[in-house]
């Protein structure tokens, strides 16, 4: 499964890159203003750290706008990933995108009948909001296993990318309903390597170490 940091903050893709665990990028113009930065310079600095995999975000609400801001980006960079939302208006602009060969990320989904559209119409990959639907008491990760049964009945390819992401259970949870793809707030993918246990293991490890005495292998 491939991991994204959804973030438009520079250095904190630069620490995940160092880390080793990103593929990719999810942002987009709040993500920006959380991290006080302008989006345009964001977009800037994190194409010029990430070579592929870089959702970003259009900001027209009509398909002709859609479309002439989809060419536009992906003029930014051949990792550039064009972030359609699920309307209408961004699922006619789908058409055009893919007949151009513009790969999509069709965005603020909500529910296996958008993701339906999304696929048939050849989108690359696919954002259902988990977060956003458990916030108003909805099962999000539900849809998503929906999403993958009615990918997998029809062999569509379009890639699964679980987002709005809040917590390292939802990480775990995509995993297991095999999804391609989770984009993670920076403080979840930082979650995802610890456990209390190991601490404790660890300085255990290097307590009885010293009480015997002996010098590391070297
Ligand atoms: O990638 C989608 C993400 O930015 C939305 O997350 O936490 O605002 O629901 P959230």
């Amino acid at each position: 499964m491939q991991l994204f940091i959804d973030s438009a903050n520079p250095k904190e893709v630069k620490e995940m890159i160092d880390l080793g665990i990103i593929d990719g990028v999810t942002t987009n113009p709040s993500l920006a203003t959380k991290a006080g930065i302008d989006y345009n310079e964001a977009v800037k600095q994190i194409l010029s750290m990430v070579p592929a995999n870089v959702s970003l975000e259009v900001l027209s609400t009509e398909a002709e706008g859609m479309i002439k801001e989809a060419r536009s980006l992906s003029k930014l960079g051949k990792g550039v990933v064009v972030k359609l939302p699920a309307t209408e208006e961004g699922i006619k602009a789908l058409k055009t995108a893919k007949a151009e060969g513009i790969p999509t990320n069709v965005t603020l989904v909500f529910s296996a009948n958008q993701a339906l559209l999304a696929a048939k119409l050849g989108a690359t990959m696919v954002s259902p909001f988990v977060g956003r639907l458990d916030d108003i008491g909805l099962n999000g990760t539900e849809v998503v296993e929906e999403i993958r049964q009615i990918y997998d009945n029809y062999a569509f390819e379009t890639k699964i990318l679980f987002a709005s992401v809040r917590s390292p259970l939802h990480v775990k949870q995509a995993a297991l309903i095999g999804c391609e793809i989770a984009t993670c707030p920076y403080d979840i993918l930082k979650s995802l390597v610890k456990h209390p246990q190991t601490d404790v293991g660890l300085n255990k490890f290097l307590d009885d170490f010293k009480k015997s005495g002996q010098k590391p292998i070297s």
